[in-house]
């Protein structure tokens, strides 16, 4: 973000704490919680909150990729929302593919490559073959890194690395000792990207919900009372804003 417009949420701020507001996070993750409550607030059906919801997540794809922020993880569908009702589930299922279709030329043209996150092969086949065309489609492009998490659990993703690693391993491929953290890390959906700096949960709710757990280490966490639909870009800049003020210690005494 730009020096010019952190400031307006810090008035009057000094020259060193004015140096804060340059501080962006390299890596955003967002759980997009509140859909229902926003639809049951305004007496609508789930779907119509998710509808709402996919409007906000059009603003703060667009307003990532103005800042500059290197990438964006988006948890869409949970491995849990299958236990839904079967509505529900489908009108998910169909804004994922309304969403992918409608945007992906506007992504591709922004030079976004798009990643999905999660098991794909447990996925409709429209639904997942859209998604691999999306992937495909952006793969060489070198601006901001969208990942979104559909049909993911973070501890199946940590057991897919831990067996992807055995396998080096039982081939000879792989040494034992030279197993590290950062070979865990070249494992998981988002390998090539830096751990999430700074994390998102709207609505109040204050869990992680299984989502990026490796990823989330030393992230700092904000969790705006507002419920997803009503999100916005102010809001979003209010959380980047706080996370430039944050003192980051890495487990180290400052
Ligand atoms: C949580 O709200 C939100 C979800 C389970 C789905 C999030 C999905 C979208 C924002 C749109 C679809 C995604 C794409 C990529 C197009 P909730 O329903 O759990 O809210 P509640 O806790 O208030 O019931």
């Amino acid at each position: 973000m730009l020096l010019k417009d952190m400031k307006k949420f810090f008035p009057g701020k000094g020259p060193r704490e004015a140096a804060d507001f340059e501080k962006l996070p390299a890596h955003v993750a967002i759980i997009m919680d509140g859909n229902g409550r926003w639809a049951k607030k305004h007496k609508l059906s789930v779907s119509k909150g998710h509808r709402q919801g996919t409007e906000t997540l059009r603003e703060i794809i667009r307003h990532t990729d103005d800042l500059g922020i290197g990438s964006l993880s988006l948890y869409a569908f949970s491995t849990e929302n299958w236990k839904r009702s079967p509505e529900e589930v489908a009108a998910l299922m169909q804004l994922i593919l309304d969403f992918f279709r409608s945007e992906i030329d506007e992504l591709d043209a922004k030079n976004v490559r798009i990643r999905i996150m999660g098991d794909k092969g447990g996925l409709p086949e429209k639904q997942r073959d859209t998604l691999i065309e999306a992937e495909r489609r952006t793969e060489k492009n070198t601006g901001l890194n969208l990942n979104i998490a559909v049909n993911y659990g973070s501890r199946a993703e940590i057991v897919l690395a831990a067996k992807e690693i055995a396998l080096l391993v039982k081939n000879g491929e792989l040494q034992l000792n030279a197993i590290t953290e950062q070979t865990v890390s070249d494992h998981l959906y988002t390998r090539g990207q830096p751990d999430v700096d700074l994390m998102i949960r709207t609505s109040g709710e204050m869990r992680l919900s299984n989502f990026m757990l490796y990823q989330n280490a030393y992230a700092e966490f904000t969790f705006p009372a507002v419920l997803w639909p009503d999100f916005t870009v102010e809001a979003y800049d209010q959380a980047l804003a706080t996370f430039a003020h944050r003192q980051r210690r890495f487990g180290a005494r400052l």
